[in-house]
């Protein structure tokens, strides 16, 4: 037989190629990567307000995000919790609770995009959420276009009634599902560090849980932000660990412990959702949530998580790289009582002449020279930047 009918290799390879393209551009949804570049910002209705939530609190909250700065310093996602949704209709599909929605999920979507804002709803990967509403096991597909279909733009993906059920298995499912519904949606896996989500997650979803849930106290915020040590190998850009939501505002801390979880968050490259009210925070608050040095330091795009390079008792120094070649360094106080902490310019690799900035104060504080050796107040923070 002849090769008449035989394309030549070289229009035959670059058809090929071609055809891969075309195939890979009708799977509509981008690679996760593209949707959390750097961790996520905005704000969950959880922490406040549990399982309160209606239309009219969204609406405002998307409002206050704006009015109050939020937006302008990179919050962007607006996303309801648990309790938004009731039952499910006789072809399976979810219903919102019409009581509290009675405008419906996709009118909420249009008003937050209305404000440049994104709108984030909530599910769970078991059979109930953790308020016992349905879940979205043997639903994932459907769920996933529904929530396309409305407008959705992020998903939260709870771990409550899923007995028997293995967390890799079912988020992968769950994946797969957003990436067919023909709309890009982060993906946030919520099963509070369950099977080491953070080995299978970078594959899977956007960000993952590491812990179970934060209350608005110092004890509570501090074992889970300062036990993120090690994980930071499995974040970068476009997949995050999540030491879970702020409590920022709340009214449970003081001003030094919640300037201690905005530190140890941003130097975490943690996913930044303020868990507060909007509407009524005081000027001390939206200050904190709205720092620009501070955030910058979450949002740097070199996207590495910052971890601990020393310890001696209640005192600790961590350190985070950034894109620049400087790096952030945080000195934290666990102790109740003003301490002094000692940073060698060793110890991170700087040259005496490196200069220092205080970000939470925004003051420059000259050279480190060999040592510099503030006093950090009890539960408190001195966080700085250190240029090359
Ligand atoms: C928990 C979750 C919380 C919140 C709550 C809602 O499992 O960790 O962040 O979503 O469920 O019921």
């Amino acid at each position: 037989m002849t090769n008449r009918y035989l394309l030549p290799l070289s229009i035959l390879i670059p058809l090929i190629v071609l055809c891969g393209l075309c195939a890979a551009q009708t799977n509509a949804a981008p690679p996760p990567s593209l949707l959390a570049p750097t961790p996520v910002m905005g704000w969950n209705s959880w922490n406040k307000f549990g399982c309160d939530v209606n239309e009219k609190l969204i609406r405002e909250i998307a409002d206050a995000m704006v009015s109050s700065g939020m937006q302008a310093a990179g919050y962007q996602y607006v996303n309801v919790d648990d309790c938004w949704q009731v039952s499910r209709q006789a072809d399976g599909t979810i219903v919102a609770d019409a009581q509290r929605f009675p405008s419906g999920i996709k009118s909420l979507a249009d008003y937050v995009h209305s404000k440049g804002l994104k709108l984030g709803i909530y599910t769970d990967a078991g059979r109930m959420t953790c308020q016992k509403r349905p879940g979205s096991f043997e639903h994932e597909v459907q769920d996933a276009k529904t929530y396309a279909s409305w407008g959705v733009d992020y998903v939260k993906v709870d771990w409550c009634y899923a007995e028997g059920l293995d967390p890799e298995v079912q988020y992968a499912k769950f994946r797969d599902a957003l990436a067919q519904s023909g709309r890009p949606i982060v993906f946030s896996i919520c099963n509070w560090g369950v099977k080491a989500p953070w080995r299978w997650g970078p594959t899977t979803g956007n960000l993952w849980r590491t812990t179970g849930d934060i209350t608005d106290n110092y004890d509570r915020m501090s074992v889970i932000g300062f036990t993120q040590n090690g994980l930071e190998k499995f974040a970068g850009p476009g997949h995050w660990n999540d030491p879970d939501m702020l409590e920022v505002g709340n009214g449970g801390m003081s001003r030094d412990e919640y300037r201690t979880h905005m530190a140890l968050w941003v130097i975490l490259a943690a996913p930044l959702l303020a868990g507060n009210d909007l509407r009524t925070m005081k000027a001390e608050t939206r200050e904190l949530l709205t720092n620009s040095e501070v955030i910058a330091v979450d949002q740097d795009p070199k996207g590495v998580q910052g971890h601990r390079v020393w310890e001696e008792g209640p005192l600790e120094i961590w350190i985070k790289p950034l894109a620049d070649g400087s790096r952030a360094v945080g000195l934290f106080n666990r102790s109740d009582a003003i301490l002094t902490i000692q940073l060698d310019s060793k110890l991170i690799g700087v040259k005496p002449s490196a200069t220092l900035r205080d970000l939470l104060d925004h003051k420059d504080l000259g050279a480190i020279k060999d040592t510099y050796a503030p006093e950090v107040p009890g539960h408190g923070v001195l966080l700085i930047r250190v240029s090359k």
